[in-house]
């Protein structure tokens, strides 16, 4: 199989925008810092990285006779806001299991920001109390038992789309879109810095630049601080997602980079460098990330180039993949 053989359920634009952040680079006096940005891919309540694997599992959602999408995160979920947006577009149902996994005091938590979007867009939203965790909760299985019992057929969607057989081709395929956008902007990124949490965008995105001529590091930024079982999510989704779409050679593990040093303590916790990343991006550039994920993949590579690891004449490409609604509940901090 290769990876145009699957089918996609179309929900982009098209190719996401990639444009140079020459102010954020000048500051920097380092590398050039290019961003792709998946935050504006569609118009679908933001975008983001979900709505890009989601092609893939609605349309064998649609194949399978399913009617509702059933899905699970945290309460400023990203991901479970993009199933509801999605389901909408598709015309099927989504229940969305919500569990705490921050502990954050925010009063608004569970009310503005993705949570809202998902309410506004007629999802089932049931907030649970559990901890973080990407794995398979209880929860969840009772949201699959409870559609069934009223006579539908649920199509289940694991947290972050990752852990599913097709979760790592949304972003192989983002590689390829990469590739031709080179061509026509006549530019090479050697360095990828992506944001990994349930692992799938960076999987996908190792499997597509494998089968490709030009090596590049894609170095995941862990924002889960659960690094060896971030690394062991994105090896295992990169690993199948590359035999999927007939890479026709084995992963090597230097091809499977997955860093610390930026999640702090807690998922779901800026720290400050996430909230200078924040401040840097927005002031420089006019460009928005956020406190969970982004703001923390920004502040690695703010360091990295920094430091030098990322060398002068990189040219680097930084993937936005959306969470801007989650804001909202992090007003304080601001
Ligand atoms: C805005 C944003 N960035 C990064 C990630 C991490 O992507 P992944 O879960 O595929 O590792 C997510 C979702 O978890 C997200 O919503």
């Amino acid at each position: 199989m290769s990876l145009d053989t699957f089918e996609r359920y179309p929900l982009l634009f098209g190719p996401s925008p990639i444009h140079p952040l020459d102010r954020l680079s000048d500051h920097l006096g380092g590398a050039r810092i290019w961003a792709k940005r998946e935050d504006c891919n569609s118009g679908l309540a933001f975008g983001g990285n979900k709505t890009r694997k989601l092609e893939y599992l609605v349309h064998d959602a649609l194949s399978k006779g399913a009617d509702t999408l059933v899905s699970i995160g945290g309460v400023q979920s990203n991901h479970t806001r993009q199933v509801a947006a999605v389901a909408a577009k598709a015309g099927l149902k989504a229940v969305l299991v919500q569990e705490s996994w921050v502990d954050w005091p925010d009063p608004v938590n569970d009310k503005v920001g993705n949570i809202l979007l998902s309410r506004i867009m007629g999802a089932d939203v049931r907030l649970v109390r559990a901890g973080f965790g990407i794995g398979f909760k209880d929860s969840w299985h009772q949201a699959l038992d409870d559609v069934r019992a009223a006579g539908g057929t649920p199509y289940p969607i694991p947290a972050g789309a990752s852990d599913h057989p097709l979760g790592g081709l949304g972003f192989a395929n983002w590689a390829y879109e990469v590739q031709r956008q080179e061509r026509e902007l006549g530019v090479f990124f050697d360095t990828i810095v992506v944001c990994s949490v349930t692992g799938s965008t960076q999987a996908g995105m190792i499997a597509g630049f494998a089968g490709q001529d030009r090596p590049r590091r894609v170095l995941g930024i862990d924002a889960s601080a659960k690094l060896a079982e971030t690394h062991a999510q994105v090896a295992e989704i990169a690993r199948s997602t590359a035999e999927l779409i007939g890479l026709g050679r084995e992963l090597r593990d230097d091809e499977i980079t997955v860093l610390e040093g930026w999640a702090g303590d807690r998922y779901g916790i800026p720290v400050p460098s996430t909230l200078d990343a924040i401040r840097l991006t927005g002031s420089l550039e006019g460009m928005i990330i956020d406190p969970v994920y982004e703001g923390k993949s920004m502040a690695g590579l703010l360091d990295l180039v920094q430091n030098g690891e990322i060398p002068k004449d990189s040219t680097v490409l930084y993937a936005h993949l959306g969470g801007q609604p989650a804001l909202n509940a992090y007003s304080g901090v601001f």
